[in-house]
C-alpha cells in the first residue's frame, strides 16, 4: 500500500528547533495548514520517526481497534519509568493488563464513593485557608500553583489518609514535579544525553527518585503495622488479589502503583482546574450560569457523591475547558509490528503522536473551536460528538483509570470554591500555553480572589 503522508522536510525542522523546543504547538498547527491533511510525517534527526495525526479514524484504529498492536512508546515505559517505576501508566502488554485488572474495580463507584467523602474534608480546610489569606488582605495567587497544593492533597490523602503529614505531601509533590520536567528535559534534548551522564544530572535525579521510594517505603510500612483499615487506595491496593488467586502485589508493586498514581493524578487535575476558572473569568455570561446551578444545589455531607453529580452544568464547563486546553495535549503510541490504515503505512520503529489539541481544535468538527461554550457537552448532545474528536481522557483499554475519581474531584472543588469567592485575572498577567508533558500555563495564572 502506498505511503501518502507528507514529511515536514528536515531544514524547516532544523530552522524552528528551538521554538519547537520551547512551544511545538504552533509549529505542528502551521504544518498542518500547509499540508491541509489530518496526519503528516515529522523525524527529529536520523533516530526519532514520527507520524503527527488529528485523524479521528486513524486515532479510533490506534486506540481501539487494533489497540493491541500498539504500545506506549519508550517515553513513559523507560524515562518516566526509570524515575517512579513500572505500573499502570509506565507499563505495556501483559504486564499491564494484569495490573490493570487488578486495579481497576478499586476505581467502581464503591471505591469513588468513599475517595468522594474524603475530598470533602480536604475542600474546606483549602477554603479555610483561602478565606484566611483574604481576610489578612492577600487576595492573591497563582491559580496553578494552589491547584496543584490542593490536587496533590487530594490524590495524597485518598492514597493514604491521615498516615501521610503535610510536610511529607510537599516533599513528594517537589519531587515529582522536578522529574517530570527532567523527563521533558530528555525528551526533547536527546543529543545531550552523554552530557547528562557526564555532568552527574542522571545520577542525582536516580538519587532523588531513590529518596520519593524511601519516603513512600516509610509510609507504607507504618501503615502495615499499624493494623489499621482506613479505606483509602492504599488499603485497596493492598487487598487486591490476581483473578483467581489469593495473591497480591510485592510491596515493590505497591509502591510503584503509588507513585504512578501521584504523578498522573494531580498534575493533570491541577492543569485542568486553573485553565477552568481563567475561562470562566473570561466568561462571565457562562460563571453566572454556574453561580445559579451553585445556588440552586447543596452538598449533602452525607451523601456528597450524589449531590456532585447533580451539579451537570459544571460538569459541562469542565469538559468544554478541556476541549480548549486538554492537560494530555499529546498521547503517544509506537507500532509493534508494520502496519497501515487508509492508505497510510505504520512502520513498527516510528513514534505515532495522537495530537489531542489539535483534534479538539479542528473546525470541521467544532464549530467556532476558540469559543467557550459548555452547552456542548449537554446530555443529549453527547451522542452525537463524533468518536476520537474529543478523549482528554485518552480511550480504548488504556482509558484514564482515574477519569471518574477527576471528574468527582474537580466539579467538588469549582462548586466549593465558586461558591465562596471570586476570581479574576490580575490586570496586566497575560496567560500563555507551555506544553510540557501536561499542558500548562507559562505564568501560572494569577488571579485575584475575594469573597462573595
Ligand atoms: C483532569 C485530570 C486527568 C486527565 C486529563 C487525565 C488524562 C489521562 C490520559 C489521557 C490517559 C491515557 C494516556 C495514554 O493513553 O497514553 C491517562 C491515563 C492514566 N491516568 Fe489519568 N488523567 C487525569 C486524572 C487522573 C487521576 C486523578 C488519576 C488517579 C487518581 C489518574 C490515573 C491515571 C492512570 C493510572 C493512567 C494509566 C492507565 C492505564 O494505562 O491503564 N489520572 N490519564
Amino acid at each position: 500500500m502506498p505511503n501518502t503522508l507528507k514529511k515536514v522536510p528536515q531544514l524547516q525542522i532544523i530552522r524552528n528547533i528551538f521554538k519547537f523546543l520551547t512551544n511545538p504547538i504552533p509549529i505542528i498547527d502551521q504544518n498542518f495548514k500547509d499540508f491541509g491533511e489530518p496526519s503528516f510525517r515529522l523525524n527529529m534527526g536520523a533516530m526519532t520517526k514520527s507520524v503527527i495525526t488529528k485523524d479521528p479514524e486513524l486515532i479510533k484504529y490506534i486506540m481501539q481497534k487494533n489497540n493491541r498492536n500498539f504500545k506506549k512508546s519508550i517515553l513513559q515505559t523507560e524515562h518516566l519509568a526509570s524515575f517512579i517505576g513500572k505500573g499502570l501508566l509506565t507499563s505495556n502488554g501483559d504486564y499491564w493488563l494484569q495490573q490493570r485488572r487488578l486495579i481497576q474495580p478499586g476505581f467502581h463507584k464503591k471505591s469513588l464513593d468513599s475517595f468522594v467523602r474524603i475530598m470533602s474534608k480536604e475542600v474546606v480546610t483549602f477554603n479555610n485557608y483561602l478565606s484566611n489569606k483574604i481576610d489578612q488582605g492577600d487576595g492573591e495567587l497563582l491559580m496553578l500553583k494552589e491547584m496543584s497544593r490542593l490536587a496533590l492533597i487530594m490524590v495524597a490523602k485518598t492514597l493514604f489518609s491521615g498516615s501521610i503529614t503535610e510536610e511529607q505531601i510537599t516533599s513528594i509533590g517537589n519531587k515529582v514535579d522536578y522529574l517530570q520536567a527532567e523527563v521533558v528535559v530528555k525528551i526533547r534534548q536527546p543529543f545531550f544525553a552523554r552530557w547528562r551522564k557526564l555532568s552527574g544530572r542522571d545520577a542525582k535525579n536516580k538519587k532523588l527518585a531513590q529518596s520519593l521510594y524511601d519516603l513512600l517505603t516509610e509510609i507504607i510500612s507504618e501503615r502495615r503495622e499499624s493494623g489499621e483499615f482506613k479505606n483509602d487506595i492504599l488499603d485497596m491496593l493492598q487487598g487486591a488479589r490476581y483473578e483467581g488467586t489469593d495473591d497480591g502485589m510485592t510491596e515493590k508493586q505497591i509502591l510503584d502503583e503509588c507513585l504512578v498514581l501521584f504523578a498522573a493524578g494531580y498534575e493533570t487535575t491541577a492543569n485542568a482546574l486553573s485553565w477552568t476558572f481563567y475561562l470562566l473569568d473570561k466568561n462571565r455570561d457562562k460563571l453566572a450560569l454556574v453561580q445559579k446551578e451553585i445556588s440552586e444545589n447543596e452538598i449533602d455531607p452525607n451523601n456528597p457523591m450524589a449531590s456532585i453529580m447533580k451539579l451537570d452544568y459544571i460538569r459541562q464547563v469542565i469538559s468544554e475547558s478541556m476541549r480548549i486546553f486538554p492537560p494530555a495535549w499529546i498521547i503517544d503510541r509506537v507500532a509493534i509490528e508494520n502496519d497501515s490504515f487508509n492508505g497510510i503505512n505504520l512502520y513498527n520503529d516510528e513514534i505515532i503522536n495522537l495530537y489531542v489539541y489539535g483534534v479538539h481544535h479542528d473546525p470541521q468538527y467544532w464549530e467556532n473551536p476558540a469559543v467557550f461554550e459548555p452547552a456542548r457537552f449537554e446530555r443529549d448532545k453527547l451522542k452525537s460528538i463524533k468518536a476520537y474528536t474529543y478523549f482528554p481522557f485518552g480511550g480504548g483499554p488504556r482509558l484514564c483509570i482515574g477519569n471518574q475519581f477527576a471528574m468527582m474531584e474537580m466539579q467538588l472543588i469549582l462548586y466549593t470554591l465558586l461558591k465562596n469567592f471570586d476570581f479574576t485575572l490580575k490586570e496586566g498577567h497575560v496567560v500563555e500555553m507551555l506544553p510540557g508533558v501536561t499542558l500548562r500555563s507559562k505564568n501560572g495564572i494569577r488571579m485575584m480572589a475575594s469573597r462573595r
